[in-house]
């Protein structure tokens, strides 16, 4: 009877958090406008702090993960101040990379990145 009970209010539970994952889902395909060579890039370069996962302050500058909700002209904004944080190397953050060395990019990547930046506010 106990268990039932259990049960039942487990079910209520997953039924009522089922349209947050359909959501989640949802957002996960609206990231696929950016490319996959460049998503391949900035997930792990960017995306730990520029995502829904990541906290307010660098996810209100640039959020990757909702990236095709911005209008065009905020992209395009936001695509001229990508191209200025990585030619000034600036993000990722230095001290971010002390402890991730992992997440640094070539230069041969940062050209990549900032040819698809160029791509956005050319057209
Ligand atoms: C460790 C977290 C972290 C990572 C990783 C990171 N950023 Fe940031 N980023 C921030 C924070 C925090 C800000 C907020 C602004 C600041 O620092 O003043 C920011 C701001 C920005 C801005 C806005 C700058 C401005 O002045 O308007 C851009 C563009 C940006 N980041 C791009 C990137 C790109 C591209 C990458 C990957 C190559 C990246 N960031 C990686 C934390 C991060």
């Amino acid at each position: 009877m106990k268990n039932g009970k259990i049960w039942l209010s487990m079910l209520l539970i997953a039924a009522a958090t089922f349209p947050a994952f359909a959501q989640v889902l949802e957002k996960k395909d609206s990231v696929s406008s950016i490319p996959s060579s460049v998503m391949q890039l900035i997930k792990p370069a960017c995306m730990t702090c520029h995502s829904d996962q990541g906290r307010d302050k660098p996810k209100n500058a640039v959020n990757f993960s909702t990236w095709d909700q911005y209008r065009p002209v905020e992209k395009k904004f936001i695509a001229g101040s990508i191209v200025s944080e990585l030619t000034k190397e600036s993000m990722p953050p230095k001290r971010y990379l002390q402890v991730h060395p992992e997440a640094a990019l070539t230069a041969e990547q940062i050209k990549t990145l900032i040819q698809w930046c160029d791509s956005i506010r050319t057209k």
